[in-house]
């Protein structure tokens, strides 16, 4: 099973990379396929007739084999970067039914929540299936050891059940 994880900002001294790159391990961990979609790989001027482009191409490329998406999302301002709306806009019918389950990322105390839920509208309209579990990161800064490594422990419990969540709506 192919889950790969989309990095919703492309911010030079991104935090939320340190919650990609945790959730990474953890999908590899449970015996699933999976890389980061890096919105920095996408980046396009404008939203005019990108379809066909080449970046829309390479999109496509790794959404139509998914069998589920992970979206990891810093909150800016409320809500969700521009650049992972820019990216996600470079296709439509390819999302279809694919479940998704968001990852929220915040320096302050609501992990990303409000982004999260804006999330949630753009998928429904995605033709996406979001999942009613998400995970939140706040105060992410404090979060990760200089290896990157997590230094609460029960987020390995939450991310098991947060896969299992996702994974429950993979079409058989
Ligand atoms: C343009 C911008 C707007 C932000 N707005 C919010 C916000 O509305 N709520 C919040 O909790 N954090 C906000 N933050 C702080 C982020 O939570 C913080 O940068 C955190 O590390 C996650 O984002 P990052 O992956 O860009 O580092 C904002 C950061 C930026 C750059």
């Amino acid at each position: 099973m192919y889950i790969p994880i989309i990095l919703g900002t492309a911010r030079e001294g991104r935090q939320s990379e340190k919650v990609a790159k945790f959730m990474l391990r953890e999908v590899e961990k449970a015996g699933y396929t999976t890389e980061i979609i890096d919105v920095r790989d996408y980046r396009i001027p404008a939203t005019d007739n990108t379809e066909e482009s080449p970046t829309a191409k390479k999109l496509e490329s790794k959404v139509v084999p998914a069998d589920a998406l992970i979206i990891v999302s810093p909150e800016y301002n409320h809500g969700y970067p521009g650049e992972l709306k820019m990216a996600l806009d470079l296709l439509w019918k390819q999302y279809t039914k694919k479940p998704v389950g968001f990852c929220g990322v915040s320096n302050g105390k609501m992990g990303g929540g409000r982004a999260v839920e804006q999330l949630r509208l753009v998928s429904i309209q995605l033709r996406m299936i979001p999942i009613f579990q998400a995970l939140y990161f706040p105060v992410v800064q404090d979060l990760f050891d200089e290896k990157g490594e997590i230094k609460d422990e029960s987020y390995h419990k939450r991310v098991e059940s947060f896969l299992e969540n996702l994974v429950s709506y993979v079409k058989k």
